[in-house]
């Protein structure tokens, strides 16, 4: 239909703009104009204009601009000449007579409107019919409530192959062929309904009317999902599931979540996400993409976590990045994987999804984490490639600004990767693995030593402080059966005394008086015969405290270093080094204190 400049001017003099705009957007009079929080990006402060009398809209903040006609198509995705019939009625305004071919497309798509309508209709009746019991118990099992299926107007095709086309008698059967309802077998056998024994999901326009179908099979069969084929009214890669009812959900949510399936976007709606939308079985396509960033210039993609949810994604990418602007990007949470939102909702997970949405990872570490996950650090090639894959994603970008930057951002995070930090991380790691090595030959091994010995000489103490005396890692074959034989003649033993112990140890060949000899500059109270008996005990009982003590925090000097490796190529890897180093600064300064006191404890008694 051709529209002249004439009606145009006509329509938009009849049209009061602010009447079309608050039906959307609160507007508050501000002298002779209105004011509002712009709809076209995120504000806190109004910067949006709305002038009636010049008829036109304008943001002094993101620059959108235009007029009654074009807030419509923008706001709510409408094709420009359904915007014009809209405003028309509210105008009271007849539409021009088509030209007549225009006019035939045009009834023929009005009276496969009412086909549509009338099947889904049908299938809802179906539905809540006996047929449709075992439909209904499933979507019970899956918790859908009845407002739900009301909201989706979901139905039900029952399993017969001519059950439709009676029931929508009154259209001639070339229609419903047309509509897609009906398939003809190409081996020339009699047309039948296409959609059997599935659970009906109707597809709807961004005007809210139905314009195809998908089925999900009930029970078993093939294919899972199945959709009307392309028609007049329907063409696929044009079409997102749920906009009608997502688009004014996401102005109010300030943003729109891209799933991969119809159940994930109802299962969503039901838990509060009114926002979600999905493509139908199929990548999203360019002109899915532009309706998407008419909504919101960062669209959520909320994949499952496995392979194949993030090639999914991966591909959403694919299409986007000739496009991606500024204003025009792609954010992204990604599941557990094996899980769909609608998995995570019914097994509890509402709130996780709810913070996973409100911080969605940016299209650049999305890309980084991607790309940088799949290949091995350690191999140079492998490094090579993945900076070439990174340079070629930058490039794919069309606007400059953005294509400059993501390549900088790649190179950075190449570097922080591959570059010094990875190599202190690696320095850190060896110290530390030096250190440990030293403490355990050097350093510890002769307190254990000197504990062994103080504990032959005052066996009572193997029993009092049993356990810590059990739980010391002890490196040394030969210390560590000491030990274990003096734990185990303890226990059996009740009259245990040093020279009983003197001849399990010889008998054991363990320890020569002459080796014993040499550990006494360690100079501890317990190794003297002229200390009091109640001075040595404590005196012991207060070392093997603090080599007990100074075990664990070995082991919290470990996991310092795990977290720290594990950290190494992760994006967050700056906060975790700073938290672990400060971490491992307190627990040397700790372990530097405990040494002291074993020292002190030496001295005091020399
Ligand atoms: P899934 O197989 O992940 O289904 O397909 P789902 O949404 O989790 O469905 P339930 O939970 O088993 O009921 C994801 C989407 O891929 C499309 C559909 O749009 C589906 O929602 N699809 C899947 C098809 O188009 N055809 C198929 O045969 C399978
Ligand atoms: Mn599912």
């Amino acid at each position: 239909m051709s529209l002249s400049p004439a009606f145009l001017d006509e329509l938009r003099m009849r049209t009061t703009l602010s009447s079309v705009i608050s039906r959307h957007t609160k507007l508050q009079k501000a002298g002779r104009e209105w004011k509002a929080c712009c709809p076209f990006h995120k504000e806190k402060t109004p910067s949006f204009t709305v002038n009636d009398e010049k008829g036109f809209y304008h943001c002094f903040g993101c620059g959108a601009h235009g007029d009654a006609i074009s807030f419509l198509t923008e706001t709510r995705g409408l094709p420009f000449i359904d915007a014009v019939k809209e405003l028309a009625e509210n105008a009271g305004m007849q539409m021009p007579a088509p030209d007549p071919r225009a006019r035939e497309r045009q009834e023929k798509s009005a009276s496969l409107r009412d086909v549509m309508e009338a099947a889904a209709n049908w299938y809802v009746e179906q539905l809540n019919s006996p047929a449709g019991a075992e439909t209904g118990a499933y979507l019970d099992q899956r918790g859908i409530t009845q407002e739900t299926r009301r909201a989706f107007g979901l139905g039900f095709a029952p399993d017969a192959r001519g059950k439709l086309e009676d029931a929508l008698k009154q259209f001639p059967r070339d229609m419903l062929i047309e509509a897609g309802l009906i398939a003809v077998p190409d081996d020339g056998r009699s047309p039948y309904d296409r959609f059997r024994s599935r659970l009906m999901f109707p597809i709807r326009d961004p005007r809210g009317r139905v314009i195809a179908f998908s089925g999900r099979i009930i029970g078993d069969g093939k294919p899972k999902y199945l959709n009307s084929p392309d028609t007049p009214l329907f063409d696929k890669g044009r079409t997102i599931y749920n906009f009608d009812r997502a688009s004014p959900a996401a102005r109010d949510a300030k943003r729109i979540i891209v799933v991969e399936g119809q159940m994930d976007v109802i299962a969503l709606d039901q838990a509060g996400f009114g926002e979600a939308v999905a493509p139908l079985g199929t990548a999203v396509t360019e002109h899915q993409l532009a309706l998407l960033w008419r909504i919101d210039e960062a669209p959520i993609f909320c994949f499952d976590g496995d392979a194949a949810g993030q090639k999914a994604a991966m591909r959403a990418v694919d299409r986007a990045m000739p496009a991606i602007r500024p204003d025009r990007t792609l954010t992204f949470v990604q599941l557990p994987a094996g899980q769909d939102p609608d998995d995570i909702i019914r097994s509890g997970g509402t709130d996780m999804l709810r913070e996973q949405f409100a911080r969605p990872l940016g299209l650049d570490a999305f890309l980084w984490r991607y790309e940088a996950r799949q290949i091995d650090p350690k191999s140079p090639t492998a490094r090579a490639k993945l900076k070439t894959r990174m340079d070629a994603l930058a490039n794919a970008i069309g606007d400059p600004a953005m294509r400059q930057e993501f390549g900088r951002e790649f190179r950075q995070r190449f570097w922080d990767t591959f570059g010094w930090k990875k190599k202190e991380v690696d320095f850190v790691r060896d110290a530390m693995a030096a250190t440990a090595g030293r403490n355990r030959l050097q350093g510890l091994d002769i307190y254990v030593r000197a504990i062994l010995l103080g504990l032959s000489r005052y066996p009572a103490v193997v029993k009092s402080r049993a356990d810590q005396i059990q739980a010391l890692v002890i490196a040394e074959p030969l210390l560590a059966r000491w030990r274990d034989l003096l734990v185990g003649a303890a226990f059996e033993r009740p009259d245990l005394d040093e020279d009983m112990i003197e001849t399990i140890l010889a008998n054991a060949e363990l320890e020569s008086a002459e080796k014993r000899h040499s550990w006494r500059d360690l100079g501890f109270s317990f190794f003297y015969r002229k200390t009091e008996t109640d001075v040595a005990i404590r005196d012991l009982e207060a070392a093997i405290e603090t080599i007990a003590r100074s075990q664990e925090l070995d082991q919290n000097l470990e996991a310092v270093r795990a977290n720290l490796e594990q950290a190494a190529d992760s994006e967050d890897f700056e906060g975790v080094w700073n938290r672990e180093s400060e971490r491992r600064k307190q627990l040397m300064a700790e372990k530097q204190r405990l040494h002291d006191e074993l020292e002190s404890l030496g001295e005091a008694a020399a």
